[in-house]
């Protein structure tokens, strides 16, 4: 809702202290410039450096808020209901009624007179730590992660145009004994990519980007001229996830003219995307075949986004006996549902907002199935017409395959993939979901 993301600890240790804790939060959940998200459990704890008293114990909890407000603005409105809950105000007394901390704001690192963020002593307190990490188990300390930006950014980063140089370079790192993460893209990066990359980051010694916008996966009619590209911010992107060396050749680097070998994988190329988008699979199949014989990658990750995709891939890898192991990472969303795609940034501010009726298609399906419907076709009669109520979205496919085979089924069972493809003017959607 509002851009700015923030954690309040909130503790009162005068009576009454649930209540004070409580009319706190009501009173920022009222701020028409605060949105309150998730709320912790309360926690007893004693003051910190006083003596044991059990009449002095504090409650403390944490919520976390969307904010239009910037750091400084919000502190004010945390001492406005300080102040009018009675807070009265001396440094050296340990008696609150109220107690309302900035503890972190986004991921910044702020201080400016009074306003100190993240807060100084947050690190040193369970009362804080405990109730922060229920409301945000994933949250690392901005200044843990700054200095983890600071040390990929001291790394050296390479980029490589050329495919000999690359594999030159990836090779002796190889037989050194490093293991070798890689990520290949057609680059504008998104934070579907970002999520690629740090995995590869943990899992690795040494991280490839690949960016090839990659011309025989098009056909003719399609985006290969216009799609995006970005190399400066895509560098960006790839030094803050901690990438090792960015691949990045040009088509004439990648094809001689009188290129002649393609990578067929049948069975799985025919319906789906391949049913409209002929000799797509073949483009993608021969250029991740030709990568990998330039990276000599452990792993090579994949978004569940491009699902036939990468199903097709790990296919070719089982079949030409490529010695890669592929991952399959799920999709990475919007706020709002849409899956993260670099062509999502050519839809239009209207097209955007019914864009996620996509994925809200998948979770009535997914609704419908769970309830016992079995029939193929009453699914994806129900998402066409939920589809089509929702949008101006015009449906390319809604299909439900096997999940191992990608062949349609008219009956549900076992594992499945449900998949939609559709259009908003030129702008080409797809997404999916697997429903055991
Ligand atoms: O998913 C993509 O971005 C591309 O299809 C891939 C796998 C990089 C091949 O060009």
């Amino acid at each position: 809702m509002f851009k700015n993301k923030a954690y309040i600890s909130i503790g009162s240790n005068i009576p009454p202290r649930r209540k004070f804790i409580d009319e706190a939060t009501k009173r920022l959940r009222r701020d028409s410039n605060i949105a309150l998200i998730k709320r912790s459990s309360i926690y007893e704890t004693c003051p910190n450096g006083s003596n044991f008293d059990i009449r002095k114990r504090f409650l403390n909890g944490v919520v976390e808020i969307e904010t239009s407000l910037g750091p400084s603005d919000l502190m004010s409105r945390l001492l406005g209901i300080e102040r009018s809950l009675g807070r009265t105000d001396s440094k050296r007394c340990l008696d609150r009624a109220i107690d309302l901390d900035i503890l972190l704001y986004n991921d910044d690192i702020v201080s400016n007179g009074d306003v100190v963020i993240p807060h100084p002593r947050m690190h040193e307190r369970d009362f804080v730590i405990l109730p922060l990490m229920e409301v945000s188990p994933d949250t690392v300390h901005p200044v843990i992660k700054k200095r983890i930006r600071d040390i990929y950014n001291a790394r050296e980063m390479k980029v490589f145009t050329s495919p000999q140089a690359a594999y030159n370079h990836l090779f002796s790192e190889k037989i050194s004994g490093k293991r070798i993460g890689f990520v290949p893209t057609m680059g504008y990066l998104h934070e579907g990519h970002a999520s690629l990359l740090r995995r590869a980051r943990r899992e690795n010694d040494l991280v490839v980007l690949s960016i090839f916008v990659n011309p025989t996966q098009f056909s003719a009619g399609e985006d290969y001229k216009r799609y995006p590209r970005d190399l400066k911010r895509d560098a960006r992107v790839a030094r803050k996830e901690g990438v090792d060396v960015i691949f990045h050749p040009s088509a004439s680097d990648m094809y001689k003219k009188d290129n002649s070998t393609r990578v067929d994988v049948e069975g799985l190329s025919e319906n789906l995307c391949g049913r409209y988008r002929p000799g797509h699979f073949r483009g993608v199949a021969t250029v991740v075949a030709k990568l990998l014989n330039v990276i000599p990658a452990d792993v090579a990750y994949f978004g569940q986004k491009d699902a036939q995709q990468a199903f097709i891939i790990k296919r070719m890898i089982r079949d030409l006996n490529m010695a890669v192991k592929i991952k399959i990472l799920p999709t990475v969303r919007e706020k709002d549902g849409l899956a993260m795609s670099s062509r999502n940034r050519y839809l239009s501010a209207a097209e955007r907002r019914e864009a996620p009726v996509g994925y809200r298609s998948l979770i009535l399906a997914r609704k419908m199935i769970e309830k016992g419907e079995k029939r193929s076709e009453k699914v994806i009669r129900s998402m066409k017409d939920f589809v089509h109520r929702n949008s101006n979205a015009k449906i390319q496919y809604i299909l439900i395959v096997d999940k191992d085979t990608l062949k349609d089924v008219k009956t549900v069972k076992g594992a499945v993939l449900i998949a939609i493809a559709f259009y908003f003017g030129g702008t080409r959607l797809i997404d999916n979901m697997i429903v055991n």
